[in-house]
């Protein structure tokens, strides 16, 4: 199993030595390495069993410092950075040179996030190389929200887990590229739309979030899954359906009295879409280590983070 703790010299040093370390964000735990370095971002392809043509999203603690990672910024991509870095947002910029193509799957532009969690911006800001870091989970499983989380599955293959405690977001950055002037969603994610479009002041028209979409190659349609099967649909009409199977319950607020305490999850009692988002991978985890058969689970209220929370749901359904 990995070391856990809190120590940022520990961390400078192994990065420094080309090994892959844990790091916690507010969305959730990523798995890095130095971006510079061909032989130790390879490590994170095969820590992870990710295919390569899936890029990695480059890390670092300052707007000032994307001149190190992406050239030819557009003003609106630097309007949303000022408006919501640190924080649950991925940018899609022209890539500078620097950057391997090993880190972006041979794309001409790469993915840029300034990570909102005092830990992870001080092991940034004591580096002086950017960090690349896709989620700490093995390839197409869920993504992790707390350090024991990346130890259950990756702690064998590497040294260390920073810990910065539970991922206050708990769901993955929305991904935008600019693209004319215009904002596209490539995934959604823990900024939400209506945020974005306050700043921006128009309405987004484009989200391709699809798994045929060739920008977001990592967007395949079966992701984010729990070993069980999951089921989405009406969770009264599910229950009737596989009344004779061992079923578990991922609801958005209501208790279901039939299915045992243990094997249900309520993602938010008060109906509350952040906290759904905070809840949604650690519940999904819950389930899958119950003595159960399938997980039936219900949409939440498309608005706000509901939208991510749902199109993570229809994955792991998928
Ligand atoms: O919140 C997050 O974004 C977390 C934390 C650790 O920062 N990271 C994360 O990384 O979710 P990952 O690798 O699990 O998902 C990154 C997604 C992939 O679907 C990938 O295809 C897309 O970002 N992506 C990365 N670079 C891209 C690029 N240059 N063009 C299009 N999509 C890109
Ligand atoms: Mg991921």
């Amino acid at each position: 199993m990995a070391a856990i703790g809190t120590d940022i010299e520990k961390a400078v040093s192994l990065l420094k030595n080309g090994e892959l370390i844990a790091i916690p964000t507010e969305t959730v735990y990523g798995l890095a390495a130095n971006a510079y370095a061909d032989d130790a971002v390879v490590k994170i392809f095969a820590a992870k069993d990710r295919p390569a043509f899936d890029p990695l999203i480059v890390h670092t603690h300052s707007v000032a410092a994307f001149s190190t990672i992406a050239t030819n910024i557009p003003d609106k991509a630097y309007q949303l950075a000022e408006a919501f870095m640190p924080g649950p947002l991925t940018l899609i910029l022209p890539k500078s040179p620097e950057i391997p193509l090993l880190v972006t799957s041979g794309n001409d532009s790469v993915g840029v996030r300034i990570p909102n969690h005092s830990l992870t911006l001080a092991l940034l800001r004591a580096l002086d190389f950017p960090l690349a870091a896709p989620s700490a989970n093995p390839f197409g499983y869920v993504s992790p929200t707390t350090a024991q989380h990346v130890n259950q599955q990756l702690g064998q293959k590497i040294p260390y887990i920073l810990d910065g405690g539970t991922c206050s977001v708990g769901i993955e950055s929305t991904i935008i590229h600019v693209v004319n002037n215009e904002v596209e969603i490539l995934r959604l994610g823990g900024l939400a739309l209506e945020e974005i479009e306050a700043v921006i002041g128009e309405k987004i028209i484009k989200i391709k979030t699809s798994s045929s979409n060739p920008t977001a190659p990592g967007m395949l349609s079966s992701h984010y899954a729990p070993r069980k099967k999951v089921i989405l649909g009406q969770i009264d009409a599910l229950l009737a359906d596989y009344k004779d199977a061992k079923v578990g319950i991922l609801s958005f607020e209501k208790h279901y009295k039939e299915v045992p305490g243990n094997q249900q999850v309520q993602l938010s009692l008060s109906g509350n879409l952040q906290e759904a988002a905070r809840n949604l991978f650690s519940a999904l985890r819950h389930l899958d280590l119950q003595p159960i058969d399938l997980i039936l689970t219900e949409l939440v209220p498309d608005e706000g983070l509901g939208r991510a929370v749902n199109d993570r749901l229809r994955r792991a359904a998928h």
